[in-house]
């Protein structure tokens, strides 16, 4: 595999092309992002949104790439379909069975990668200055967006991880999938067990639909971080919910949203933006 051909400083010829697929993704901040990575790193790059339907995803990404894109993001509902249509997955991606990224190299492989764990970590840790070591983290979801940040969480060495979802069977299954990398179960909301955790991470959907599972009492204490993968401007029934238990903090997701995203413009370009004006330029929006 070669790296993919780059189109070097802006300014010089026709820019290489990315985006990100999902189905919506008209809400989208990436094209933001990438926009200004590209500004501060001197690529010459376009990024745009694709939305495709869970039924063309195949044909039209395939279209896409033999039409000259070189790299895209993938996002609801594509994870799992795109971790299918790659030819090849990086280590963290095939742990998650899940791809937020793939790039398209010059002898026409496909390599699909998850950046999404890593998004997360960095942000918990750089970002926010939590130190995930020996932390009770709760997981709320089983879903792709579970499946890909468990990996990069259980290296960090947590005392325990516990998976809760609305289909119990899930979050038991998840768990035993990644039982070789820490101490982890699953179970349904009903049968969280207490103490209060240190960190609790929304992975379900929920918040998109505007709902908030119905949980146990006792889970957050004053300590405890509460942290939605998902985000948006207004508090999501997840910080409300995480609020009220007067969690010491209740973050959403954009945070991830631009880590994940610096892995993804590595990957493609082979330099690692500084996220931080990025971070900064989206504070007074949210
Ligand atoms: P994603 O890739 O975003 O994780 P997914 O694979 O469809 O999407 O998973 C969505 C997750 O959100 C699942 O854990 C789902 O629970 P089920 O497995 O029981 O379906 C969860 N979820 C979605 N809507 C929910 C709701 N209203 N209340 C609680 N959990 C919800």
């Amino acid at each position: 595999m070669s790296w993919p051909q780059q189109g070097g400083a802006a300014g010089e010829g026709k820019p290489d092309q990315y985006g990100l697929v999902g189905h919506p993704v008209s809400h989208s901040w990436s094209p933001f992002i990438h926009g200004m990575f590209a500004q501060s790193t001197a690529q010459n790059l376009s990024y745009r949104l694709f939305d495709i339907a869970p039924q063309d995803f195949r044909r039209d990404i395939l279209q896409l790439f033999t039409g000259g894109v070189r790299g895209l993001n993938v996002t609801l509902p594509h994870k799992q379909a795109a971790a299918d249509l790659v030819n090849e997955l990086t280590p963290r991606a095939t742990r998650a069975q899940a791809v937020n990224t793939i790039a398209f190299f010059e002898d026409t492989t496909l390599l699909g990668d998850n950046t999404d764990g890593v998004g997360l970590t960095v942000d918990l840790e750089r970002n926010m200055k939590v130190a995930l070591a020996d932390k009770r983290v709760l997981m709320l979801g089983a879903g792709g967006a579970a499946r890909g940040v468990l990996g990069p969480l259980l290296e960090r060495e947590l005392r325990e991880v516990v998976i809760a979802n609305r289909t119990s069977h899930k979050a038991r299954s998840l768990a035993a999938e990644f039982a070789d990398l820490g101490t982890i179960s699953g179970c349904g909301f009903s049968e969280i067990g207490g103490p209060s955790y240190d960190l609790i991470i929304n992975a379900t959907s929920a918040s998109l639909h505007g709902a908030m599972p119905s949980l146990p009492d006792g889970l957050v204490g004053e300590q405890t971080v509460c942290y939605d993968m998902a985000y948006g401007r207004a508090q999501t029934p997840f910080t409300a919910w995480a609020t009220a238990q007067h969690a010491a903090r209740a973050c959403k997701g954009w945070g991830m949203l631009v880590e994940q995203a610096a892995e993804s413009f590595l990957l493609w370009r082979g330099i690692r933006p500084n996220t931080r004006p990025v971070l900064d330029a989206l504070a007074p929006h949210l």
